[in-house]
């Protein structure tokens, strides 16, 4: 089997069939702390599977020149549409983010709930894309999911495989948001700013 169409299909039938448990319907609070107690200034960034994309517009609003990819085609118009409605930009790409590249390096990537939906045996891949995506210096706003149980997705980011998948020699780890912020149901994010060495 193709697997990526089987993957487009599987999350584009989630989109088409309202099977989005994992949509705030607004943007995250950490977003918010990030920008307003991070110092993160209007930059480049990217939000790999942004879903519909609250971020993307809240960012673009801000002056930040925001890329935003998703494999789902609805994900995609829809936050297309609400682009047009809002009178707002930003580059919003339908592709595999695992076959995809930017033109440049970016200054920041907003990762939410997109590591946890991959399976575990894609997550040494993704944080090589990661990586390859950012400038020197560039920051990772990680929110790992925290489910408590096995299986998935979503699926547990427990801190200490964190630990192993962005290891030191490659990403500076910052200090932990207090807050474990709620994500649809009982399921908490730790969140943590990273650094591309
Ligand atoms: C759990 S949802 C999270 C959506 C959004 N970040 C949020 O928090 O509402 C995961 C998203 O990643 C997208 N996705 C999954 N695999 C992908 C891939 N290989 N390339 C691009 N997007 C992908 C899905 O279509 C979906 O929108």
């Amino acid at each position: 089997m193709d697997n990526k169409k089987s993957s487009t299909t599987e999350w584009e039938q989630r989109y088409q069939q309202g099977q989005t448990g994992w949509d705030r319907g607004e943007i995250s609070p950490n977003l918010t702390y990030w920008l307003e107690n991070r110092g993160i200034q209007p930059c480049r960034i990217l939000i790999p599977g942004c879903g519909n994309g609250y971020e993307v517009l809240y960012l673009a609003k801000k002056g930040f020149d925001v890329i935003a990819i998703d494999i789902a085609p609805t994900a995609v118009a829809n936050l297309n549409k609400k682009l047009v409605e809002n009178q707002l930009q930003a580059e919003v790409i339908q592709a595999d983010f695992f076959h995809w590249n930017p033109e440049q390096e970016v200054d920041a990537i907003y990762e939410q709930t997109s590591l946890c939906a991959l399976s575990p045996n894609l997550w040494a891949a993704y944080e090589q894309r990661l990586h390859q995506w950012l400038k020197p210096n560039g920051k990772l706003l990680a929110q790992f999911m925290q489910t408590g149980r096995e299986g998935g997705p979503p699926f547990h980011c427990d801190i200490s495989a964190m630990l192993d998948l962005f290891t030191t020699p490659r990403w500076k780890w910052g200090e932990e948001r207090n807050t474990q912020t709620l994500h649809s149901g009982e399921k908490r994010e730790r969140v943590y700013l990273l650094e591309k060495k």
